[in-house]
């Protein structure tokens, strides 16, 4: 049994490490990151990045970035079982330390988990654990509720249930529709995700359970604020 920890990258650590990110559709947080990056932001290096669509316009934008992009085909294997082995197959050919979910709209299966337990993040458009799935932004406007947000976490075997890293708030205003909440949200997300990703690359994230504990610069917990 593992101690249920992050591997310990160790505070501070100056190792650049290799990002494997997912995606599904326009892929405007994959270019963030990847901006993120040329500006020196994260030390990190976007090793490949797989859609499961072939249409999916962040292939493009990860091509413009000179990245690696791959379209692997769902169609093309009998059951998501398969398909996820291929995709752990070319995550670990690119030698990936974690993996970035970033719009991938496919549950991934428990052995995918089990191949990179702690090593992947989902970014969420909503306060989970409220509205999870595919449509978080729609199902917390027919909600009516006030306030939405962002949130990063671990993945786990569940839908959206794993161990919360950062969440923000998104105030809902009157007249909001999908389209303009969802820019505001993105606004935030453009925001969170990279600092997530930041604090696993510096090695300062703890997984306790369901708790992340973020470590200060000096290896203190800090209080986690976004
Ligand atoms: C993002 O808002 C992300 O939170 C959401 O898809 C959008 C992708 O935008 N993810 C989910 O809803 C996952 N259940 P992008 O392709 O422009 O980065």
């Amino acid at each position: 049994m593992s101690s249920g920890r992050t591997p310990d990258a160790g505070i501070g650590a100056c190792e650049i490490r290799r990002l494997g990110v997912l995606i599904s559709g326009s892929g405007t947080n994959l270019e963030n990151i990847a901006v993120k990056i040329e500006e020196g932001y994260l030390r990190a290096r976007i090793a490949v990045v797989i859609s499961d669509r072939e249409d999916a316009y962040g292939l493009v934008r990860a091509r413009r970035h000179g990245l690696q992009a791959v379209f692997l085909d769902p169609g093309s294997f009998p059951d998501r079982v398969s398909f996820d082995r291929e995709l752990i197959r070319v995550l670990q050919e690119n030698r990936v330390d974690l993996v970035i979910l970033a719009g991938y709209m496919r549950m991934v299966s428990p052995e995918f988990v089990e191949a990179f337990r702690h090593r992947i993040m989902n970014i969420h458009p909503a306060l989970l654990p409220s509205f999870p799935g595919t449509s978080g932004v729609a199902d917390a406007l027919a909600y009516g509720v006030k306030v939405t947000g962002v949130t990063v976490h671990f993945v786990d075997e569940g839908l959206d249930t794993g161990p919360v890293i950062l969440q923000d708030t998104v105030p809902v205003l009157p007249g909001d529709d999908v389209e303009s909440l969802h820019e505001r949200i993105h606004g935030v997300e453009y925001r969170l995700y990279p600092e997530a990703i930041r604090l696993f690359c510096e090695g300062r994230l703890r997984v306790e359970g369901r708790h992340v504990r973020i470590l200060g610069e000096g290896g203190e917990e800090s209080i986690g604020l976004a």
